[in-house]
């Protein structure tokens, strides 16, 4: 059912350095984007434009958006939480941003200090400055599956925050399944409350393997017409405002997954690989990804 299979984001460099508490030098970090640009990955978000008081492991983000050799056929984006964080990253190149909004209002205010009204009156500022360069903005929604606050959250309101977004003109809504609760169960009905709003090829799966749900969540999520993913080489990750929250779904893992169900990603498994290896040895730690260890790597 997927037209353009550009499946999968890697979002190792932010989502899975983020959260690492001894901070990693810019030039491992320019490293592993490099190796991720020769893998044929065709999107790695980069680095975060956020307050560095806020996520001090985010603080050399203009060094690491300069420091990359960029591939013709990759896309680069970052996050950008407001105005602020927009015009950084444009004046450290950015060509793509995010904003990243949040389905529980605990969350909201625990992750950008506001609330889910006042972060869509700035991610409006920062879609109305990205559109005047013709920059295209990605949206993510936190907590669609669950919040560490709040617990449940109604899929109603998840597909109101993606609508919202979607209607504001980003291009594309990842759903995040920020700590991993989530099962086919509870993916499916979030999906189907968010389609009614969202078209699907507009959507993509964000998913934390907190629970060992990820793959399952990830293909019914392909099933019910999905065509983008979300994941981090070597499984890593986690979000500092989400205590408790695993990695991310690993990259070698979903392709692993993608070309056994007959998917053409172009991504060179070999390649995500060697990657996964070079930021595991450079963190002092072992890899998340059930491929990488089946396939002798620790
Ligand atoms: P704030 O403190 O409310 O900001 O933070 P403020 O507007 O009141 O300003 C206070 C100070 O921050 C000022 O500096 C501003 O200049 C500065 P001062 O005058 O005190 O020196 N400031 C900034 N500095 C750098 N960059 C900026 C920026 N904006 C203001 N962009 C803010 C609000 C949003 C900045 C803060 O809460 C923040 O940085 N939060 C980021 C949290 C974060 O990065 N979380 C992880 C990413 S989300 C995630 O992981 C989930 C996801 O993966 C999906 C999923 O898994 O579900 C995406
Ligand atoms: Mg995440």
């Amino acid at each position: 059912s997927c037209s353009r299979w550009k499946p999968i984001v890697e979002v190792g460099p932010r989502d899975g350095l983020q959260n690492e508490k001894e901070i990693v030098p810019t030039g491992v970090k320019i490293q592993l984007i490099d190796m991720l640009s020769g893998t044929g990955l065709p999107v790695i978000e980069a680095t975060s434009f956020v307050s560095s008081k806020w996520v001090p492991q985010m603080a050399d983000h203009t060094d690491v958006l300069r420091g990359i050799h960029r591939e013709p056929h990759v896309r680069y984006p970052v996050l950008t939480p407001n105005l602020q964080g927009f015009h950084d990253a444009v004046a450290a190149g950015a060509t793509e941003v995010a904003v990243f909004g949040s389905a529980s209002e605990t969350f909201s205010k625990k992750n950008i200090n506001c609330s889910i009204d006042e972060s869509m009156l700035r991610f409006e500022e920062v879609i109305k400055a990205a559109k005047e360069r013709q920059i295209p903005v990605r949206g993510y929604v936190s907590c669609a599956l669950g919040c560490p606050y709040e617990g449940h959250i109604e899929p109603s309101k998840v597909s109101e925050v993606a609508k919202r977004l979607y209607e504001m003109g980003c291009y594309e809504i990842s759903l995040g399944d920020t700590i991993g609760v989530g099962t086919p169960g509870s993916m499916f009905k979030m999906l189907q409350s968010v389609m009614a709003e969202v078209p699907t090829n507009a959507l993509a799966v964000h998913c934390h393997d907190t629970y060992g749900q990820a793959l399952p969540n990830i293909l019914i999520a392909l099933q019910m017409g999905v065509c983008v993913v979300d994941s981090a080489v070597a499984g890593l990750g986690g979000c500092p405002y989400a205590q408790g929250s695993s990695g991310n779904v690993s990259t070698e893992d979903v392709l692993y997954m993608l070309h056994g169900v007959g998917v053409e990603t172009g991504v060179n498994l070999a390649k995500v690989l060697e990657a996964g290896d070079f930021i595991c040895e450079a963190l002092g730690r072992q890899t998340n990804s059930r491929v990488a260890r089946a396939r002798g790597r620790t």
